[in-house]
């Protein structure tokens, strides 16, 4: 049986409010990018390790499920969130030689763009990508032909079960395209994540419309010029979080077998598709599109008229709306090349199943 529900601190006397500021009841709406009313039946935001640990023992010992929570640029609220949400603004950057180390509550675009600043590269592919340290490697973020798990050395990380707070190598977080030990399991918080960035970096120039806007500009092969492309390519395919809610991809592109993207390809001769040791990666993006549903919708949710792959909230959109446009587009895409898209942000709460 947890325990019942304090009023006060056993430790200081002081109300939990007023010391951890533990609020119950809170609204999520602006808390999250896609802009889903949720609520979280307790809510607190943390800036220290020392916060963070009590404000996990406090969950722990009310058997409260606690559910990390970043800039939440890449989650979908389906429903109301039972536990505690715990915001983590834990801040601090430190240098050591071409060494980063960083605290999880960190904004990504501003870490990337002081090391380009500093003349550390390795990260300048991965401008612009919305949220926090901590939440990159969860979904091991990647970009124009850089993945954090390229440049990654090992994270520090809470066990919330235990409060066991132990670093991981690179081999022990599993990383996958768009995955990681982190986003399976829910049992722990990021705090620290170090990275392994270069004075002279062998830069990555794989993605074509990195190399026209650098030689439209006129620019060397820089790391400074690679942020600058990729910060405007950016701008100019994906619709800005912060002034039209989104989570970036809304879907993972679809890997499937050598026979099954050579019938494709058969009957769709322009699909687009990579090469992945799996077999092929096909473009999700071009699959929507194909199907006409750019700027398609149901409700307030649709799907961007300039990025096929990525929903957007126009107002106050529910998520009966979102679950019925998500509906649709798995349906067509079903129908019409055999293909189940996986959704790519982390759907909350945990076991949650869209339906409509
Ligand atoms: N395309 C269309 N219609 C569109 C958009 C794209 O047909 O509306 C086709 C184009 O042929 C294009 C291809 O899809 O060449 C691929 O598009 P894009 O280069 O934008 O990349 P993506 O595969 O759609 C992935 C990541 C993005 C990342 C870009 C660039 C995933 C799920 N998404 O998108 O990551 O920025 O590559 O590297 O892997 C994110 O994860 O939130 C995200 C935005």
């Amino acid at each position: 049986m947890p325990l019942p529900l304090p009023d006060f601190c056993s430790q200081c006397e002081s109300t939990w409010a007023c010391r951890l500021k533990i609020h119950q009841n809170v609204s999520l709406a602006d808390k999250n990018t896609l802009r889903l009313e949720a609520r979280a039946e307790w809510y607190c935001e943390v800036s220290s390790l020392d916060e963070l640990l009590e404000a996990a023992a406090f969950a722990l010992a009310h058997k409260l499920n606690v559910i990390s929570l970043g800039e939440g640029s890449n989650i979908v609220l389906a429903d109301n969130l039972p536990g505690l949400v715990i915001k983590n603004r834990i801040q601090g950057v430190t240098y050591n030689a071409e060494v980063v180390h960083t605290a999880g509550g960190e904004n990504w675009h501003q870490l990337v763009r002081s090391t380009v600043s500093s003349g550390l590269f390795g990260l300048e592919n991965l401008a612009l990508i919305p949220g926090t340290v901590g939440a990159a490697p969860v979904q091991n973020i990647g970009a124009y032909g850089v993945e954090i798990c390229d440049r990654f050395l090992s994270l520090r990380a809470l066990h919330l079960p235990t409060l066991e707070h132990r670093s991981f190598g690179k081999k022990e977080c599993d990383f996958a395209y768009r995955d990681s030990l982190f986003k399976r399991s829910d049992e722990w918080m990021i705090t620290e994540v170090s990275l392994a960035l270069s004075k002279t970096s062998e830069y990555v120039t794989t993605y074509p419309g990195i190399v026209s806007y650098i030689e439209e500009h006129g620019l060397g092969t820089t790391g400074e010029s690679i942020f600058e492309a990729v910060s405007h390519i950016r701008a100019q395919k994906l619709p800005n979080p912060l002034v039209i809610p989104n989570v970036g991809s809304f879907f993972k592109n679809p890997v499937v077998n050598a026979d099954q993207a050579e019938s494709i390809a058969t009957e769709f001769p322009d699909v687009v598709q990579y090469d992945v040791i799996a077999g092929k990666k096909l473009s999700a993006a071009w699959l929507i599109d194909q199907l006409g549903l750019k700027d398609y919708g149901v409700g307030q949710f649709a799907v961007s008229d300039k990025h096929a792959l990525v929903i957007i909230n126009k107002g106050n959109g529910k998520q009966q709306e979102l679950f019925e446009l998500v509906d649709v587009i798995n349906r067509k895409v079903k129908d019409t090349f055999g293909i189940e898209l996986e959704i790519e942000p982390r759907l909350y709460p945990k076991g949650f199943v869209m339906s409509c």
